[in-house]
């Protein structure tokens, strides 16, 4: 394998490989695409970030449905060969829509992985799920879990304001923790002195692909013994297993074009919370869906 001058992977034939398309309703989905590009250091992305109608997780099915065909035909008419709905709302309504949408590329959601990454940790199969009210209302996660094991048990809440402390950055300090326990004492203490220990989940799933970003406060939380999953590595990984393998050597590092419906600065500004890396406001495009 060589490169061109953009650096893009050319493979046997000769043929540049088209990138793997992502989207979210704004900078959550940084967390699937840095797994992604650790997964897959030679692909290219186009990444997606919905910012001018964030938050996806408080909205109507119909609704988050009709933005996420809208995000992905952008990301299609500009070429991807596969396509990740990094984000657990958009996956939970727009999932099946988008597969009957274009059945030619893999369409890959997070919820999916996400379960199986709970199952397979969890020692007592008593499972807590949070995410948008969307997500949870939609019983995407519940259904996923018990249809890899019908008798797990899930516990499932809704933590909506996690998204906007994310998007905001308030992801330590007392603000952020006072929350993390509104949310999460009822789940994993309120009644753990007396209950058995079948009563308090041993796993929580982030089920909202903006919670990674607040894991430090979650951890501090939540009692020792519990599990963190969230469906970034395993949904990268999802990915890896779908793509056609790759033929030669020597391309190493793949490209990202970033794209996002509003608010370059703020996107630019935030993207570092989730990527580890801060991005240029000159190299985000601003689309119009
Ligand atoms: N990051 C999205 C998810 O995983 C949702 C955030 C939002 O409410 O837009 O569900």
């Amino acid at each position: 394998m060589s490169t061109q001058g953009s650096g893009a992977p050319i493979d046997a034939s000769g043929a540049v490989p088209a990138p793997i398309g992502v989207f979210d309703s704004g900078v959550g989905g940084l967390t699937v695409l840095r797994a992604l590009r650790d997964a897959l250091p030679a692909e290219d992305f186009i990444y997606l970030g919905d910012t001018a109608r964030l938050p996806y997780g408080t909205k109507s099915p119909e609704t988050v449905e009709r933005y996420s065909l809208q995000c992905a035909e952008a990301l299609w008419v500009r070429g991807i060969r596969c396509l990740v709905v990094a984000c657990n709302t958009a996956s939970a309504f727009s999932l099946d829509a988008l597969r009957r949408r274009y059945p030619d590329i893999p369409v890959i959601g997070v919820i999916e992985p996400g379960a199986a990454a709970a199952v397979a940790v969890s020692g007592s199969q008593h499972i807590a799920v949070i995410g948008t009210e969307a997500t949870i209302a939609a019983g995407a996660y519940q259904a996923a879990i018990q249809r890899l094991n019908g008798a797990a048990r899930v516990t499932a809440a809704p933590c909506s304001l996690f998204v906007a402390m994310a998007e905001e950055g308030w992801i330590e300090g007392p603000i952020a923790e006072a929350v993390a326990h509104r949310y999460l004492d009822p789940i994993f203490s309120a009644t753990a002195p007396a209950a058995p220990a079948a009563e308090v989940p041993d796993t929580l799933v982030l089920g909202c692909t903006h919670f990674p970003a607040l894991a430090a406060v979650l951890r501090r939380v939540l009692p020792v013994t519990v599990h963190i999953v969230d469906s970034a590595a395993t949904t990268a990984a999802a990915v890896a297993r779908r793509l056609p393998a790759r033929t030669g050597s020597g391309h190493t590092q793949g490209t990202v074009r970033w794209l996002a419906t509003d608010g370059a600065a703020r996107f630019a500004r935030v993207s570092g919370i989730f990527l580890g890396t801060t991005l240029r406001v000159g190299d985000i495009e601003i689309i119009d869906l």
